[in-house]
């Protein structure tokens, strides 16, 4: 049995558009992939395709061999198959501690008590305590979330993902709006990301995905036009005229 994420010809059309066309990726325990490409290739639609918000024409989806294309949204992630929290699904007027145990009582099914007493979870605290440490997040545990600067709350974002314990974690865009500057929290922290996770990263900032990532994916057009190191993504010239070489690249 194949351990992993596999995901085989996937098609998916909008209106006339072909936004997934025949999409095979694979995805083994400590993966760390990029998947790259131009404004408009498909990568958010093909990482909504992953996670469940949209269902594919056609082509499969399987978990250590297991279909998980037909469980929805929410049963793909209990299954182990988690992408970020964007920053609005945050409660920015609570602390960044409160947010982080949210997951995990959701994950422990302990959500109906989560308001009577988090006393009573010693492991959710000691949990939290570990998530904060892994973030480099200490410091702002009991700060709200709007009070951090962007990196932060993309950090936060990350926490509180990861406290759902998947298996496949998908970052889109895990540097987007963070200024260059602060780019480093983000890279150290998918450095810091447990080794047998597999995570597919769809970033922008090439720097980032050239740090991070030990294979590349180039979408164009919703179709894999290669998959290489970053060596061989950074040295092919049809790669270099689409996307790396332009100064339009997003
Ligand atoms: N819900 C939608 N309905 C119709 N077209 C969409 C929808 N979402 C995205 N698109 C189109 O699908 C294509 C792929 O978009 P997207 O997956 O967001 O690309 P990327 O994330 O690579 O920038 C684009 O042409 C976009 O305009
Ligand atoms: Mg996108």
């Amino acid at each position: 049995m194949s351990s992993g994420l596999e995901v085989k010809n996937l098609q998916k059309h909008f209106g006339g558009i072909v936004v997934a066309n025949n999409i095979c990726l694979d995805l083994k325990p400590g993966d760390r992939k990029a998947l790259i490409g131009p404004n408009g290739a498909g990568k958010t639609t093909f990482a909504n395709l992953l996670t469940g918000t949209l269902m594919p024409e056609s082509g499969s989806i399987r978990l250590d061999g297991a279909d998980i294309l037909s469980l929805k949204e929410s049963k793909r992630v209990r299954a182990g198959v988690a992408k970020t929290f964007q920053i609005t699904t945050l409660f920015k007027a609570m602390s960044v501690r409160e947010n982080i145990r949210l997951p995990i009582l959701e994950r422990e099914r302990k959500s109906l008590n989560w308001l009577s007493s988090s006393a009573s979870f010693p492991e959710v605290e000691n949990e939290i305590e570990q998530l904060l440490t892994q973030f480099n997040l200490e410091t702002f545990a009991d700060l709200r979330v709007q009070d951090l600067a962007y990196g932060q709350q993309r950090l936060v974002e990350m926490a509180l993902t990861l406290a759902l314990k998947p298996r496949i974690l998908i970052l889109d865009e895990p540097s987007a709006g963070v200024p260059t500057s602060d780019a480093h929290i983000i890279i150290e922290a998918i450095e810091r990301l447990p080794q047998d996770l597999a995570v597919l990263i769809i970033e922008h900032d090439m720097k980032l995905v050239f740090r991070v990532a030990a294979r590349i994916v180039v979408l164009v057009n919703g179709a894999i036009l290669l998959e290489g190191s970053p060596e061989e993504i950074a040295g092919n010239q049809q790669v270099r005229d689409l996307y790396l070489g332009a100064s339009h690249a997003h």
